[in-house]
């Protein structure tokens, strides 16, 4: 890979994959406050969680296949998602549940940030597809942080 067209689109194989851990690494997060969330509002926020797992689930496939049809490889294992990702890992169960609000909240503001990154390394690679896709994963995020925003005020 020599010429800047390729360079770009190792890059944008690159940011891709470290999207699809964080989906990933997020869905398993907001599954995990889906089964641990204790408090007045359970069954609201285990319902919302669940829905909003799903939604990022329903996603990996979509990214991962963008990934190899850019002639990358894309992530074997937990390992390399655990090598990728940049979201935080949460093991208290004990956490309040407007903790979990926040963090869920952030979480899915700093992916929003990532999904603009994503987007910019598909412009430098003039990949169209993945342009057009990143609009619609933006909004579903943007949602998320919306609706867990709306929670903590
Ligand atoms: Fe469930």
């Amino acid at each position: 890979m020599s010429n800047p067209k390729d360079n770009a689109t190792a890059a944008l194989v690159d940011s891709l994959n470290g999207l699809l851990a964080d989906y990933f690494a997020l869905y398993m997060k907001t599954k995990s406050f889906h089964w641990h969330v204790a408090g007045p509002q359970f069954r609201d926020l285990h319902l919302l969680f669940d829905e909003q797992a799903q939604e990022m689930f329903a996603l990996t496939d979509t990214i991962a296949e963008r990934v190899r049809k850019l002639g990358g490889d894309t992530l074997t294992s937990i390992g390399a998602i655990g090598g990728k990702s940049t979201i935080k890992d949460q093991n208290d169960t004990s956490l309040n549940a407007m903790d979990m609000v926040r963090e869920l909240r952030d979480d899915n503001a700093a992916l929003v940030a990532s999904l603009k990154r994503v987007k910019d390394a598909a412009g430098e690679a003039g990949d169209n597809a993945t342009d057009g896709l990143i609009d619609d994963w933006t909004d579903e995020a943007e949602e998320r942080v919306w609706f867990l925003s709306q929670i903590t005020r």
